[in-house]
């Protein structure tokens, strides 16, 4: 028998009766403030928890009407501006900016963290070909427990160590997994090179030029952290049951996954590939998706109601970079894409939608776009992991409920029909 979908059963539920009115947030909190004990007390209006705070944090502050994003109080353009992956990661583990001292002990931790088992190495070598690099870091980084020492200790010393390690070894997973399914050589890591050429060296296996190097050490610091979206909230949630931080993390890359979040970078880079391939106008081409109530990928955000702010720097890397290389194709089509829906939705580029036509332009392949943007968020999720630790409490929200009434009959089989 075919299952049924959650409103098809909700519908029929509602046809026999059988569900109660449902109640409003301000019915619901009135009644339960008039001391009807069943009334759910916060129960939720909107779908998908928006505008609600689920957690305190000082790691970011987003203004969603105004378009301001900062990292710890620092504003996003002029970290894009001047800071780098390295630095900004210090910022995002301990609260303030490093001196030069510090910031050179933090980049040779993070190089002296560039290890991988050579079990995990033969695992990567085992898995299917068919496997997608998103599904196998998911794989990789549960499996990355086993071989760390501090596996066991959940203090918050031990998930600093852990951070540098997944913070390295996730980026090496991608960079390996990559050389291994195109049958090539694995490239060991340089520990003289900063997190973002030594990806791309061990990526490509040839020394990156520096343009490369520095729009991918920017697109980093762009997509590092971002407060609560889906994926570091669910880090929050794993971590808080007080399971490892390689658990949290590995729950964090399989939201990080889904077309709403993550993914989408890689849908911007279908699309715009799909409309070269059929020879189409981009515009009439996203007006036909429109037409059929298909989305976009790359536009859209929960939060920023203007132009998100690393769209700003993303658009413009995507322009110079194409210009660059004298390939500057995918950025007209994104542009014209991107002012239409803009005119005709009022719908504004996301971080994904220029970050797919910069890191074509800088010749990685369509899948390997989603892990780049765990390569980077990994700075954010295990900051939120540690703090949740710091001042931790199990996340256990209600649902509203809007099922069959209370106490429903329990048929007997044969009654049933
Ligand atoms: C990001 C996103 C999930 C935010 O979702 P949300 O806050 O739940 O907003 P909704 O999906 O409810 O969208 C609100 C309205 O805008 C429309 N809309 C939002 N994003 C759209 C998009 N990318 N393309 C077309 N329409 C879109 C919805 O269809 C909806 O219209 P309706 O009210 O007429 O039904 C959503 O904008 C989206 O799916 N974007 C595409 C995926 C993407 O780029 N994700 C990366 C985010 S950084």
């Amino acid at each position: 028998m075919e299952s049924l979908r959650y409103k098809h059963l909700y519908r029929i539920f509602q046809a026999q009766g059988r569900v109660p009115k449902r109640e409003t947030a301000g019915a619901a909190k009135k009644s339960s403030q008039e001391g009807d004990p069943k009334a759910m007390p916060t129960a939720v209006s909107g779908k998908g928890l928006e505008g609600i705070v689920a957690a305190n944090s000082g790691i970011c502050w987003i203004d969603g009407e105004a378009g301001v994003l900062s990292y710890r109080g620092i504003d996003i353009h002029e970290l894009a501006e001047h800071s780098t992956f390295e630095e900004t990661t210090y910022l995002l583990w301990n609260g303030i900016l490093p001196n030069h001292l510090a910031l050179r002990e933090f980049q040779s931790q993070l190089s002296l963290a560039r290890s991988l088992d050579r079990r995990l190495i033969d695992m990567l070598r085992n898995v299917p070909k068919t496997a997608v690099p998103m599904e196998v870091l998911r794989t990789a980084v549960s499996a990355l427990s086993f071989y760390d020492v501090d596996e066991k200790d959940n203090s918050h010393d031990a998930n600093v160590r852990k951070s540098y390690n997944l913070t390295a070894q996730i980026a090496m997973i991608v960079a390996v997994y990559d050389r291994l399914r195109k049958g090539r050589e694995i490239v060991p890591p340089d520990r003289s090179l900063n997190h973002a050429a030594n990806f791309l060296w061990m990526l490509n296996g040839v020394k990156p030029s520096e343009t490369a190097v520095k729009t991918l050490d920017m697109a980093l610091v762009l997509h590092a952290e971002h407060e609560l979206n889906a994926s570091t909230f669910a880090a929050r949630v794993i971590a808080a049951t007080l399971s490892d931080i390689h658990s949290a993390i590995t729950g964090a890359i399989g939201a990080l996954k889904g077309p709403l979040h993550g993914g989408a970078n890689e849908g911007v880079m279908r699309l715009l590939y799909a409309i070269d391939k059929a020879g189409a106008d981009p515009v009439e081409y996203v007006k036909g998706m429109l037409a059929a109530k298909q989305k976009i990928s790359g536009f859209g955000h929960r939060v920023y109601k203007t132009e998100d702010p690393r769209a700003t720097h993303l658009r413009k890397m995507s322009e110079q970079l194409g210009k660059d290389a004298g390939q500057t194709k995918w950025f007209e089509m994104s542009r014209a894409i991107e002012l239409y829906i803009n005119a005709d939705k009022k719908l504004n580029a996301n971080v994904d939608f220029y970050s797919a036509s910069t890191y074509a332009t800088l010749g990685i392949d369509i899948d390997l776009y989603t892990p780049i943007f765990a390569i980077s968020r990994i700075a954010g999720w295990t900051a939120h992991v540690i703090e949740q630790l710091d001042d931790n409490r199990l996340i256990r929200p209600r649902a509203e409920y809007l099922g069959p009434a209370y106490p429903a009959p329990y048929i007997p089989m044969d009654k049933r029909g």
